[in-house]
């Protein structure tokens, strides 16, 4: 009987060989900049009561409403896949007491979300995010720290061509005196009952309502950055003037609306321009109110999270992806089985040094042996014989021009230093 082939479900985005080298590329880069500041792992769980969402990103917004793998487990609880980090740290950090211990909590995560988002090039039902929580400090000077790290991240994949779009979002003083107005504006629109729900919770909502009809009404909304209450907008000019002095450019777009509910104060979003639709590489802000509508106390906390699979793909649009960059330093071919222990140890050997090293393993022939070096995308390849142990020297071949060397054997590591 033959069986069926099995499908992955539709739209998560998974990495083989040869791109997940460039997958994990991407992922440690965008969050070395955070481990360099001080930020720690934090490990989380994958699934989370459902309630911790619903309550923490908020019933407003599609994430909660129309994007997110809930079950019931064998128990009959409810429970959600994570759609995103923020909720899941605050949870931990409240349930383990790390905010009564020293302050600011800082820490970083990295893994797979799912929200059921219709599949398209750059939007997954499973994607990958890195992230960073800081929690328990009101300073525009880790507002802008954090910024700095997420540019710093896109910054050492090599990418130019994307934009970080800020704006404040104001204290719950900024938020009530802009809401009187807005919701005053939106009564005078022609709404659907869906609509008219969303605003009900939240209408900053409005601003993010993709129909053109809807565009073109809020064009005239009062909007909240005009509404900041003296300590917000100090604040908002505080952190933008510490990017002005770290030398990141901004715009101050006032009409950014964030997919989260939970967003206070700085929040902001970096844009690729080469991704078409799914521009937003990364986001993140503030959220001083969240960790007290989880049952904590009222501290506050900003961060952010970078999409993996995005900036990889912007990657790609820019070119910063090198050829071989990923593959080996050097091939190793045993000519017979005599041979094969010396290839094994002298493999051993250079990996010590750091060497990426292969060996070109079974009993082929030396040229069959040769193409899969070549194939290997290997930037060194020497070939191992009775001859070659003998003399203890071997030939050293530069793959991209076919250059060789003779080079003794135990100066291998020194010639690769030279070489690579
Ligand atoms: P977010 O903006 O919802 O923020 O997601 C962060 C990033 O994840 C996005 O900029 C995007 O690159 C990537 N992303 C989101 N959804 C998808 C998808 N369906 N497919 C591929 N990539 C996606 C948050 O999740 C917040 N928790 C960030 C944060 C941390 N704010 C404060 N702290």
């Amino acid at each position: 009987m033959k069986y069926e082939m099995i499908q992955a479900p539709k739209g998560v985005s998974e990495y083989g060989p040869p791109m997940s080298a460039a997958f994990e590329w991407v992922r440690e880069s965008l969050i070395a900049p955070a481990k360099l500041a001080g930020y720690q792992l934090m490990e989380l769980p994958v699934f989370e009561d459902t309630a911790l969402f619903s309550r923490g990103v908020g019933e407003s917004t599609d994430v909660v409403s129309k994007e997110m793998y809930t079950f019931e487990d064998r128990g009959g609880r409810s429970l959600t896949l994570r759609p995103e980090g923020t909720a899941g740290v605050m949870r931990a950090v409240i349930e383990s007491g790390l905010d009564r211990g020293q302050l600011p909590i800082k820490v970083w995560y990295s893994g797979a979300f799912f929200r059921a988002e219709r599949p398209q090039a750059g939007r997954y039902r499973q994607f990958y995010q890195v992230g960073i929580e800081a929690i328990g400090l009101d300073d525009p000077a880790i507002d802008a720290e954090v910024i700095a790290i997420a540019d710093q991240g896109f910054k050492s994949l090599g990418l130019r061509n994307y934009r970080l779009e800020i704006t404040s979002l104001g204290d719950n003083e900024s938020r009530a005196a802009h809401r009187v107005d807005l919701l005053r504006f939106i009564a005078t629109l022609d709404l659907d009952e869906a609509t008219k729900a969303r605003a009900a919770i939240n209408p900053l909502r409005l601003f993010d309502d993709k129909r053109i009809e809807m565009q073109k009404a809020m064009a005239q909304a009062p909007l909240l950055l005009d509404y900041l209450s003296q300590k917000s907008a100090e604040n908002f000019k505080q952190v933008k003037s510490y990017l002005d002095q770290l030398g990141i450019t901004y715009q101050v777009n006032p009409r950014m609306v964030r997919g989260l509910d939970y967003y206070t104060g700085t929040t902001f979003e970096f844009i690729h321009e080469g991704l078409g639709a799914q521009s937003g590489i990364g986001g993140g802000g503030r959220y001083d109110g969240l960790m007290e509508i989880l049952g904590g106390q009222g501290l506050s906390g900003i961060g952010f999270g970078l999409g993996v699979d995005r900036a990889l793909l912007a990657a790609q649009a820019e070119g910063v992806l090198l050829e071989n960059q990923f593959s080996s330093d050097l091939f190793i071919i045993p000519l017979g089985d005599n041979q094969k222990s010396r290839a094994l140890s002298l493999a051993a050997q250079l990996r010590l040094c750091g060497f990426r090293t292969e060996i070109a393993f079974g009993n082929r022939a030396l040229k069959g042996a040769m193409k899969a070096a070549d194939k290997s995308g290997s930037r060194y390849v020497i070939v191992l014989g009775d001859s070659e142990v003998a003399s203890g020297t071997v030939e050293l071949k530069r793959m991209s021009d076919g250059f060789t060397s003779s080079v003794k054997i135990e100066e291998l590591q020194k010639a690769l230093t030279g070489a690579l």
